[in-house]
């Protein structure tokens, strides 16, 4: 089947190169003309393991195309919208971009025609579709269909996704929405059909959820690191009861991505402009902020207490929000480099994948080539993203880069043993110091940080 999507970002591209190994021809359009040259030279604009091989070989055997051309092609029954949905005047998740593209696409396409809406809807995303569609007798079907992928990993989830859903806008979409469900039919994964608020709130809950989990054990971390217990010991212990697990409960610098914070927010937002007082959905967003601020603190106290960042050289390794990706959308890293400068620390950053994106979001920024560069006479390293080569780092070559000696990993990925044989000090969120036998000081209630001008760290 041909298929035609339009917006040539993450999601769409990830779509595109998993429904043409499905055995599908499939169009890709954005109205970003640079973008779209370079997808024709086989170059993505973002960095996802295998998606520049799975695009070369898609444009070699005739699977994958890349136009400007935004009406969808006449054989083509569905056309997927991938495009962002950037934070606007109401907050995240500005339909602006979604209802103009479906507006444009009402006026070519008949109700043969499905326009599948795979971008993320705020929860009003679906009456503001149905208001588009209002006394459109011939109007094409209208279904949402939301992409659970996880960066890093996307084109795996594309193939193994844990479900798969779709919404329909008005009971007379709920075939389209089926035909939609069929075309991932072959992947075998469960699927759920219900009307598109619904599958609003499942897209939206269910991210929420994670971003809970994901700060229930920072909070956890810190209390930890207040009383000498050992988080991961805790979350292994609280993960054996079958209710609860361990995926996704560790600790880390924070969320970040473009999905999970972005969601708490608009979730906190849409509660209150729908007059829902909730308290717990709205919790997340704050639990991420002051758990930002809080790792500040925690390196301010390590490095000898209120007001000791002021004039350190911080080295900080990873910008990424995660490993394997190049986004460096509300990435944790970003709001530890800020926070820190608005302590008085200068900071020296290193990522081996976002650099250019990091440089992007924040130009304040200062990254270096190398680890060692980013290192070189600090006083202080932070470890904020978990690569696999922060896991084996030459801590001897750093140690005597370095003028100080602590090592902040706050994603359990520094070899310890190693970074302590060269002289350093290694302190990891959530754990005991290597080698205490005492608990730690609590931090004191005072420690503050101030807030940071402004957070760049989006760039959807
Ligand atoms: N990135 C993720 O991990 C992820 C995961 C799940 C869902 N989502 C959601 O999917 C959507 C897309 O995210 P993304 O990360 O792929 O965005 P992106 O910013 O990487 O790409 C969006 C693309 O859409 C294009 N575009 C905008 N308006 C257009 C129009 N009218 N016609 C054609 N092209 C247009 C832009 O030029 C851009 O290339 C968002 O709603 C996002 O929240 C993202």
């Amino acid at each position: 089947m041909h298929l035609f999507l339009l917006g040539a970002g993450h999601v769409g591209l990830v779509s595109a190169v998993g429904f043409a190994r499905l055995g599908h021809r499939v169009t890709v359009a954005d109205l970003d003309a640079a973008r779209i040259a370079d997808l024709n030279d086989g170059l993505p604009p973002v960095f996802e393991p295998g998606l520049t091989e799975a695009i070369v070989r898609g444009l070699a055997d005739g699977s994958l195309t890349f136009t400007t051309q935004l009406d969808p092609p006449p054989d083509a029954p569905f056309t997927f919208v991938c495009v962002n949905t950037p934070t606007g005047p109401d907050g995240p998740l500005s339909t602006v971009h979604v209802e103009r593209a479906t507006a444009q696409l009402m006026t070519g396409v008949g109700p043969d025609h499905a326009i599948v809406i795979r971008s993320t809807l705020p929860l009003d995303g679906p009456s503001r579709l149905a208001a588009l569609a209002a006394n459109r007798v011939d109007r094409p079907s209208i279904v949402t269909n939301p992409e659970f992928m996880r960066e890093g990993q996307a084109l795996e989830d594309f193939d193994r996704p844990n479900r798969v859903v779709a919404g329909w806008l008005e009971p007379r979409d709920a075939a389209a929405a089926q035909a939609v469900l069929d075309l991932y039919a072959p992947l075998g994964a469960p699927s759920l059909v219900a009307d598109a608020r619904s599958v609003a709130l499942i897209k939206l809950g269910a991210n929420v959820y994670l971003g809970m989990k994901i700060s229930f054990a920072n909070e956890l971390a810190r209390v930890a690191d207040a009383t000498g217990a050992d988080v991961e010991q805790v979350i292994a212990g609280i993960g054996l009861d079958g209710r609860i697990g361990t995926a996704f409960l560790r600790p880390g610098p924070g969320i970040g991505g473009s999905c999970l914070p972005e969601q708490a927010v608009a979730i906190a937002l849409q509660t209150v402009a729908l007059d829902v007082e909730a308290p717990l959905l709205s919790a997340v967003h704050r639990s991420n902020t002051v758990h930002q601020r809080q790792i500040v603190a925690r390196l301010e106290r390590l490095l000898g207490g209120p007001g000791s960042l002021a004039g350190r050289r911080i080295g900080l390794l990873g910008l990424a929000f995660k490993a394997n990706t190049d986004d460096v959308r509300e990435s944790p890293a970003l709001a530890l480099a800020a926070n820190l400068r608005a302590a008085g620390a200068t900071v020296l950053a290193h990522d081996p994948r976002a650099e250019a994106r990091a440089r992007r979001a924040d130009p304040q920024l200062d990254v270096a080539p190398t680890p060692l560069e980013a290192v070189r006479d600090a006083d202080a390293v932070v470890v904020a993203t978990e690569w696999a080569e922060y896991g084996q780092l030459d801590w001897p070559a750093l140690a005597s880069a370095m003028r100080g000696t602590l090592v902040y990993d706050t994603r359990a990925v520094v070899d310890v043993e190693s970074a302590q044989a060269a002289g350093l000090q290694v302190e990891r969120l959530g754990r005991p110091s290597a080698g205490m036998d005492q608990p730690p000081e609590a931090v004191p209630a005072s420690a503050s940080i101030p807030e940071p001008a402004s957070s760049s760290a989006s760039d959807s």
